[in-house]
């Protein structure tokens, strides 16, 4: 019981969809879903309320605070906890996409994220998003897919998401550029494992990729 059944890793850069994406294969499958980036931004989230100026946080500031943060279990997955409370929505905020990859770059909170989600999975069949998980947290994963799209349409799908309209081309590129920041700073820990099948969504829907996962996910319960 100590080991995951099953896990199905999904990695890829920001915006490529992984957590939506991780969210419905996990549903279709009647697995759970574990996204380990909450967890780097819950601890982030509350780094930026008690530990000043985001200059002077430390790696052992962030691993005291990290004692305050853990993962629960909801129905179909986990929510992080702050405090034994909801982390909620601001997890997703500005502020804490601004400072989440500083916190993610500690060997230290890596770690700590690492220990969480594998526990999570404990006598579970997971599907987990994150950047490593089919690199370091379950290289012995039966399952990995690495999620990429083009950086133009993963800014527009993160706008139409955001603005909830059809975004202009002045901000898809601005919001391209800043994608393309984030990646570079994220780049030593998105690692597409020698194993994972790549798929690029460029050009699928949400539905067709959920597919393409569930599909692979099916045959393998079928021993192949
Ligand atoms: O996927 P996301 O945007 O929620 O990730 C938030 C940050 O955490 C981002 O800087 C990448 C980092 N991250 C990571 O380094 N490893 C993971 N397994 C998941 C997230």
């Amino acid at each position: 019981s100590d080991t995951p059944l099953v896990v199905v890793a999904i990695d890829g850069p920001a915006a490529s969809g992984k957590s939506s994406t991780a969210h419905w294969v996990a549903e279709r499958l009647g697995y759970r879903h574990v996204d380990s980036g909450a967890l780097y931004r819950a601890l982030t989230l509350l780094a930026t309320q008690e530990a000043g100026a985001v200059e002077g946080w430390t790696e052992a500031v962030l691993l005291a605070l990290a004692a305050r943060v853990r993962l629960a279990p909801i129905p179909g997955g986990f929510e992080p906890l702050i405090d034994e409370r909801p982390a909620g929505d601001g997890i997703r905020g500005a502020e804490v996409t601004r400072c989440v990859s500083k916190v993610a770059q500690m060997p230290g909170v890596r770690d700590w994220v690492n220990a969480r989600v594998r526990t999570a999975a404990e006598g579970n069949a997971v599907v987990v998003d994150g950047r490593d998980i089919g690199t370091v947290v379950f290289p012995a994963a039966p399952l990995k897919i690495f999620l990429v799209a083009d950086p133009w349409e993963r800014a527009r799908r993160r706008l139409v998401q955001r603005l909830n309209r059809r975004p202009t081309d002045d901000e898809i590129a601005e919001e391209t550029e800043r994608l393309v920041q984030r990646d570079a700073k994220d780049a030593t820990q998105t690692v597409q494992a020698k194993d994972a099948i790549l798929l690029d969504t460029t050009y699928l829907t949400q539905a067709e990729q959920v597919d393409r996962i569930v599909a692979l996910a099916r045959a393998l319960e079928r021993g192949w």
